[in-house]
């Protein structure tokens, strides 16, 4: 039995050390907004929060968020994460119509979320590195930079 904390909340859990903390959060903890794409750490669809930074929940053990804070989409939606660049991103999305289809953008709003923490007024470049490893095969690169620029004014 393992405990981790996500979305401020502790959960045990009964599972392998090793199972990838994406599939605890999905399939044991039933939060299903952060999203499995490749598996393989190359997409950012399964992108969460690990102690503030963006981290590929789909390569990331569950033992190893033994005593660090996992947030989640929902907990974005819930305000847990009170910098003032959760909110900001999250009105900037709605207002610029980021998503087409949708599926990658829990994991796109987590790095945007923590690139405009660390970096309030992120350039062109500073955007593109950042965001390189989300990918959106609906090619919404342009609204998400657009609102990643909204949300950062
Ligand atoms: Fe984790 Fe693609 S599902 S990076």
């Amino acid at each position: 039995m393992l405990t981790i904390k996500v979305n401020d909340q502790q959960h045990e859990v009964d599972v392998e050390p090793e199972t990838p903390l994406l599939w605890v959060i999905r399939d044991v903890l039933q939060m299903t907004g952060t999203k499995f794409g490749c598996g393989k750490g190359l997409c950012g669809a399964c992108t969460v929060h690990f102690n503030g930074n963006p981290v590929r929940s789909c390569s990331l053990p569950v033992e190893a968020a033994v005593g660090a804070n996992i947030t989640t989409i929902e907990g974005v939606e819930e305000n847990l994460i009170v910098a003032p660049s959760a909110k900001a991103v999250k009105q900037a999305w709605v207002a610029e119509n980021v998503p087409q289809c949708g599926y990658c953008q829990s994991g796109q709003i987590m790095s945007a979320i923590a690139l405009v923490k660390s970096n309030p007024h992120p350039s062109d470049d500073d955007i593109d590195t950042a965001m390189s490893g989300n990918l959106c095969r609906c090619g919404t690169y342009q609204r998400i930079k657009k609102a990643i620029k909204t949300a950062a004014k």
